[in-house]
């Protein structure tokens, strides 16, 4: 009888070891290697057409990739104008994010435009899906949907059904026979999505894979999945409002830098094509340590407000807490204002968070929360009514220009604001028409006219 050979997969990062250990040398996580048996045969694996002679680049014909119309505009957005024929998509989320209904609504829009689409669960019975189906608006008959985990079995369905497009929820629930480790091992999972990758190319079929994330908001399983795929979609928000944000990781056929914005209501996830009134609802203008700054999200401006509280502490290590901010660009804020400006945070918690779930990238925000921690520190409101704040801010406590600025002072006269603060660099090139413009070009500056 020939001997199982097996491995230790790291169920992190995929690295394998002939021995246990207790932490990965390759990612250094702990407590991660799982007893897997090697495969048989190598994977072999291409998510490309080869062509066996060389050629020269001015001789290779760049076609323009058709897309499909999704019906969902702010996910035709994220991904570049639409799903590219044949490209392989993962869609990554906290669980109860909306993940299922948003692919069960943009399945349904692609078979009532384009024909048949399969739907495969192995999440949820077909009973569940229909009842989630019963609260959207109409579903297409052609959207076909199978419970179904087995890789084989799946696509025997795919051969069978022949659909233009294939959504897997989700990819840890798969598993192939020929593989002993369970569903969800890095084996499997790897696998798994490289006999999707071969039916999705071969055939040109679409593919929307779901993946689950870690406790740490990581996607589970190995980091190859990433690579493989053409686009890495994560959907992020509070769970508990009701603001969703569709975020692009990667995308070989577009930006990564666009946003889609949805709310969850009660019959599924409707488009909020307008952000900036969606995050700023419910707010009232001038509270102590409330700052709104205007942000570009991909080729939108978007005003979400930014909230700082500063409260003094005993504690010889105070907080820094973050959320929607990044925490270097806090602690990066924080030294500037001791510094330059002498204001003391060293004996105090600092807490900053984005109201909305929005995560802010970038340096527009900068100056706005510099005033906010400044508003909360001295415990002072904002001397101006209606103001929007826009700038980055360097380390010798200099506000300096941003891009699209002129489009961010349009969305803010857009969204009723009377008084916005820039860089001076970026004054003279915005129509200052209906709105009063304030060009800095310190933080002391701006903090005179401010206060
Ligand atoms: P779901 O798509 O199942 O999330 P995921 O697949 O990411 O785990 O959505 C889960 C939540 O959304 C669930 O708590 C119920 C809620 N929901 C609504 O509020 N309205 C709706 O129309 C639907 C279908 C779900
Ligand atoms: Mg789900």
């Amino acid at each position: 009888m020939v001997k199982k050979k097996t491995v230790f997969v790291c169920q992190e990062c995929g690295y394998e070891s002939p021995k246990w250990l207790g932490k990965c040398p390759n990612c250094n996580k702990w407590n991660c290697m799982i007893e897997e048996i090697k495969s048989p045969q190598e994977v072999t694996f291409s998510n490309m057409k080869f062509s066996s002679t060389p050629k020269s680049i001015n001789n290779i014909k760049s076609g323009e990739y058709e897309r499909l119309d999704t019906g969902i505009m702010e996910l035709n957005r994220v991904l570049g104008g639409g799903i590219v024929k044949g490209s392989i998509t993962l869609i990554s989320g906290a669980p109860g994010i909306g993940k299922s209904t948003l692919l069960l609504q943009t399945a349904s829009n692609i078979a009532e435009k384009y024909g048949k689409v399969l739907y495969v669960s192995g999440e949820e019975s077909e009973e569940q899906i229909k009842m989630r189906g019963d609260r959207l608006d109409s579903l297409s008959n052609d959207l076909y949907i199978v419970s179904e985990v087995n890789i084989d079995k799946i696509k025997a369905h795919i051969e069978q059904t022949k659909p233009v497009f294939v959504v897997v929820d989700s990819i840890q629930t798969l598993f192939k026979e020929s593989i002993s480790s369970a569903p969800g091992s890095v084996s499997q999972v790897r696998e798994t999505s490289n006999d999707i990758m071969r039916i999705g190319k071969s055939n040109n079929i679409s593919f929307f894979i779901v993946a689950h994330v870690t406790k740490q908001g990581e996607l589970a399983g190995p980091r190859v999945l990433e690579h493989m795929v053409d686009t890495v979609l994560s959907f992020e928000g509070e769970r508990t409002g009701e603001l969703r944000i569709l975020r692009t990781v990667k995308n070989r056929f577009g930006t990564t830098s666009e946003i889609g914005v949805f709310e969850m209501a009660g019959s599924g996830l409707k488009e909020i094509l307008n952000p900036s009134a969606a995050f700023l609802e419910d707010r009232e203008f001038q509270k102590e340590g409330s700052v709104i700054i205007g942000i570009m999200e991909g080729r939108r401006p978007i005003l979400v407000e930014i909230q700082a509280l500063v409260s003094e502490t005993k504690a010889v290590m105070p907080r820094r807490t973050a959320v929607g901010v990044d925490i270097s660009r806090l602690n990066l804020i924080l030294a500037v204002l001791e510094k330059k400006l002498r204001i003391t945070f060293y004996n105090c918690d600092v807490y900053v968070n984005v109201v909305g779930g929005l995560k802010i990238e970038g340096t527009f925000g900068d100056l706005g929360l510099a005033l906010a921690l400044i508003s909360s520190a001295k415990s002072r409101e904002i001397g101006l009514d209606n103001l929007l704040a826009v700038g980055e801010v360097g380390l010798t406590s200099e506000v300096r220009p941003v891009s699209f600025c002129d489009r961010i002072v349009n969305e803010a006269k857009k969204m009723g604001f009377r008084n916005i603060i820039i860089p001076d660099r970026n004054k003279e090139k915005v129509n200052s028409k209906d709105i009063n413009v304030i060009g800095v070009s310190s933080l002391k500056e701006a903090l005179n006219k401010v206060f």
